[in-house]
């Protein structure tokens, strides 16, 4: 099959390439994120892979169906970035890759974690300019911790279970609980229990109607003074100018993240000779007790591996008439 590959980084180029070898698509592999300007380079491609910061609302789907588009195969396990209604009225099929590597995610996570704590990044620096000095570097210990996760799916299921390996109590909140987790000794709690008894939270849910601005002021008011709050999900599952004002009045002690609302004017480029003109963004950089990541907690060589392998799986089946798996 003839495939656009949008938004086409480097580090994947390999990836798909060698994947591709027991496949033998046709892969066209463009830097360009999809757009309304860029979805014309998409004419004639029956399929369209894209990544987390590719435009898939309706305008550019009927771009894409338009010029003969009839698969899109997402390179991420998110899906929030499409119009999916649009996309079914048009007749476009969507696949993603549901599971890559749950540890990639839930291991950066708890590195968030651990980094925020233990002020392992600001010690780093400081040792690089020879101050050995432990002042403001004090952590605590994680054993006897209350750790609450939100969404115990592939992903947050793997960080209960390392969160358990450090000793820590876990309460989850998720509409459709995990058995494994229920007998590895985790509790499911209303996100109100949630909120009040944790000393650090993790998100592990979907981006959906129902999650956007989960943890918004109402949220954060419910949580105990001094919170370490960790998001690797998606950007939109905080309200950014809510949690800005909980980090100023101390009520937030940490804020550990790998994703932000607006990443896409800012992640998977370098813009270090330009001019950030998110305010709200540029405030976050400045506290000393905020870690942020460029969307990386996927970023392993066994996850991209499968993402790479996982995607073109999805579009031969699509090719062969075959039952497709991962559609959305
Ligand atoms: P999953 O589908 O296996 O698990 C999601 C869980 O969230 C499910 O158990 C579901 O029941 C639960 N959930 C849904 N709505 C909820 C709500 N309102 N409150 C609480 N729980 C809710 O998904 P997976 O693979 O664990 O991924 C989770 C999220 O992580 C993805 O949706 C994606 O946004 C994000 N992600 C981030 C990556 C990164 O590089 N930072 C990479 C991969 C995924």
């Amino acid at each position: 099959m003839k495939v656009a590959i949008f938004s086409s980084h480097r580090f994947e180029r390999s990836f798909l390439e060698k994947s591709n070898e027991a496949h033998g698509h046709t892969l066209h592999l463009f830097e360009a994120r999809l757009n309304t300007q860029t979805a014309p380079l998409a004419a004639g491609f029956s399929a369209v892979s894209c990544f987390v910061t590719d435009d898939l609302t309706q305008a550019v789907l009927e771009q894409l169906k338009q010029g003969g588009t009839r698969l899109i195969a997402l390179r991420s396990a998110g899906f929030d970035h499409v119009d999916l209604e649009a996309a079914h009225r048009l007749g476009l099929t969507v696949t993603r890759v549901p599971t890559y590597s749950p540890y990639a995610v839930a291991e950066f996570a708890v590195g968030l974690l651990l980094s925020l704590n233990r002020k392992i990044h600001r010690a780093h620096v400081r040792v690089r300019e020879q101050n050995f000095s432990l002042e403001g570097l004090m952590g605590f210990d994680l054993h006897g911790c209350t750790v609450g996760i939100v969404g115990t799916g592939n992903i947050g299921s793997v960080f209960a279970r390392i969160m358990l390996g450090f000793g820590c109590r876990v309460l989850a909140n998720d509409p459709v609980p995990n058995e494994n987790c229920k007998q590895l000794g985790v509790r499911y709690v209303s996100l109100a229990e949630l909120y009040e008894q944790s000393d650090i939270i993790s998100l592990h849910c979907p981006l959906t109607k129902q999650t956007r601005h989960l943890v918004d002021d109402t949220a954060l008011a419910a949580m105990k003074k001094g919170v370490m709050l960790i998001n690797t999900g998606r950007g939109g599952l905080i309200d950014t100018a809510a949690v800005i004002r909980a980090l100023k009045s101390n009520k937030i002690g940490y804020l550990g993240i790998d994703v932000y609302e607006r990443e896409d004017l800012l992640f998977f480029r370098d813009l270090e000779d330009t001019i950030i003109n998110d305010d709200v963004f540029a405030r976050l950089q400045t506290f000393p007790n905020v870690l942020i990541t460029g969307h990386q907690g996927f970023f392993t060589r066994e996850g991209l591996t499968r993402i790479a392998s996982i995607t073109l799986d999805n579009i031969s089946a699509f090719e062969h008439g075959q039952s497709v798996v991962n559609v959305v």
